[in-house]
């Protein structure tokens, strides 16, 4: 496995409990420009010796620290002798292996709640003011403290709302510095990382570029190495390093699925060759669309189209001579999904298979050069090496492509429909200045005809629903509340310039309940 993690020699370490936020942990940590890793609780410590932290965070979690089998703080935290942040259980763990005592409450307590500061001199809650608002999500309380702790901060619930050693420098938080309800939590997790642990905060996303290129460039020698490549800001970023890695030793496969959108498959094209990608393109509509003749089950139609994606890209890498690499564009929240606590890897409600999933006996090494990157991390690597704006900026496209938003059988005639009626929602979205704003705007062919009257004659047609969501990374997200004359526009140019739709709806659902796609 190739990868490029930090250059910098001050890296955070977080230490996952099962908290729901733990990626947001990692994300404000980076954006104050230190570089971080999250770690199950239970990982190997060797793994984390080799990352050799200058400082632990302990996340929160689900556990009250006298649950049985409740996870333990692992020796190495203390035993490393590194400043440490305990949030929450992460706290309560602290406390309590070091003697404290940990208590029940009758309550969960669950919101806003103020802090005051109870001491103006630690370093933890330097320039911050006496009394600022934070948010609150805990069941047990710290009751005693442990030999050597001091109260620094409390809340009208919580005696013990924040705590510190400040000679051995371990510190704990009752309440969430990393959500937004916390407005000043990010400064105080700066003042931990700048004033305790003596970070500089100099890492940027962009850092990962000139070591990325140099770790491929030794690792591939003068091997070859295939990407499949679609278009989306992922792979794409991930071929452009690799490119300048290895230069045309490099073969980007696109396989046009014949799921794409309108004219997506030239625009990408064009793209690449701009980008001067070494690129093989595959036109292998027809057989996609006989393998998902007559199919309907959405689980089904995914199946197959994996299924005809990785014979497609095989026999096109075969052509290629011996490839022993394969480029992906793996993002650090799928590897931390994958290897996560418990708690974690259980609820995955839709098989996401990115279609660049391959079989193991391809025996390719894999090259992942953006596995410890947050999607808006990569959007400014893809800045920093001046791709352009619409790939950077592009909205998630699912692997699958169009598949998943025709409800009932793909063929040819759908797919024209639903292009169509498409087009014309992102041009009407982004064409009204809303691009930035909404996350992901697109439009579903249901599987629903309804009556309707055109003209002088009545209609029997298909409905076609409207979907757009803001969002940070897709997890959740909200319906967007567009402008009225915006949705007006978007019906009428659908219902007058579509053939076979006389019905426009709008999804007005979140998710969760309901997911983005509609499958
Ligand atoms: P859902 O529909 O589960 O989607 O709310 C969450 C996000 O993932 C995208 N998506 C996919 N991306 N391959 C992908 O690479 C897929 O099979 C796939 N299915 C959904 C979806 O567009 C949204 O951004």
């Amino acid at each position: 496995m190739i990868d490029a993690r930090s250059n910098q020699n001050e890296n955070i370490a977080i230490i996952d409990f099962g908290s729901q936020y733990v990626q947001l942990i990692a994300r404000r940590v980076r954006e104050c420009g230190v570089y971080c890793e999250i770690f199950a609780h239970h990982a190997p410590p060797e793994e984390i010796a080799e990352f050799s932290p200058v400082g632990f965070i302990l996340s929160g979690g689900p556990s009250s620290v006298y649950d049985a089998g409740a996870p333990r703080l692992p020796s190495y935290v203390l035993g490393s002798g590194v400043p440490v942040l305990g949030i929450c259980y992460g706290m309560q763990l602290l406390a309590q292996e070091l003697g404290g005592v940990v208590t029940g409450a009758a309550h969960r307590e669950y919101g806003p709640a103020t802090l005051r500061l109870s001491d103006n001199h630690s370093p933890l809650f330097a320039e911050l003011p006496s009394e600022f608002a934070v948010w609150m999500s805990h069941g047990d309380k710290v009751t005693d403290l442990p030999k050597g702790f001091r109260i620094l901060a409390s809340t009208d619930n919580a005696l013990v709302a924040a705590l510190g050693d400040e000679e051995r420098k371990l510190y704990g938080l009752q309440f969430h510095p990393e959500v937004v309800h916390t407005p000043r939590g990010i400064d105080v997790l700066r003042n931990f990382m700048f004033r305790v642990c003596g970070c500089h905060g100099n890492w940027r996303p962009a850092s990962f570029v000139a070591s990325a290129v140099e770790a491929i460039r030794r690792q591939v020698g003068q091997d070859k190495a295939v990407c499949g490549l679609s278009g989306g800001v992922d792979s794409t970023v991930a071929a452009t390093i690799v490119q300048r890695a290895i230069g045309d030793r490099l073969t980007c496969i696109f396989v046009n699925h014949g799921l794409l959108r309108l004219n997506e498959a030239e625009e990408n094209l064009d793209a690449f060759r701009h980008l001067g990608l070494n690129v093989v393109y595959v036109d292998a509509s027809q057989r996609f669309l006989s393998a998902l003749e007559g199919v309907v089950d959405p689980e089904q139609k995914r199946r197959i189209i994996g299924r005809e994606f990785i014979r497609v890209f095989e026999s096109e890498a075969q052509r290629l001579g011996n490839v022993p690499f394969l480029v992906q564009g793996t993002l650090y929240p799928d590897v931390i999904e994958s290897s996560g606590t418990e708690s974690k890897t259980a609820a995955r409600i839709k098989t996401h298979h990115n279609v660049g999933g391959l079989p193991d006996d391809m025996r390719f090494r894999l090259i992942e050069p953006l596995k410890y990157l947050f999607k808006d991390e990569v959007r400014r690597v893809g800045v920093e090496l001046a791709l352009p704006e619409p790939i950077v900026q592009r909205q998630p496209f699912p692997g699958p492509g169009l598949a998943v938003r025709i409800i009932g059988e793909v063929n040819p005639q759908a797919l024209e429909t639903l292009r169509q009626a498409d087009a014309i929602v992102t041009s009407e979205i982004a064409g009204a200045g809303l691009g930035r704003e909404v996350w992901q705007y697109f439009a579903v062919l249901t599987n629903i005809r309804t009556v309707g009257v055109m003209g002088d004659s009545r209609t029997y047609s298909h409905v076609i629903a409207v979907r757009a969501v803001s969002s940070q990374d897709g997890m959740t997200a909200n319906w967007a509340h567009l402008p009225h004359d915006l949705m007006a526009r978007i019906s009428s140019r659908i219902v007058n310039q579509v053939p076979g739709v006389n019905r426009v709806v709008y999804d007005i659902t979140s998710k969760p309940p309901s997911t983005i796609e509609w499958e």
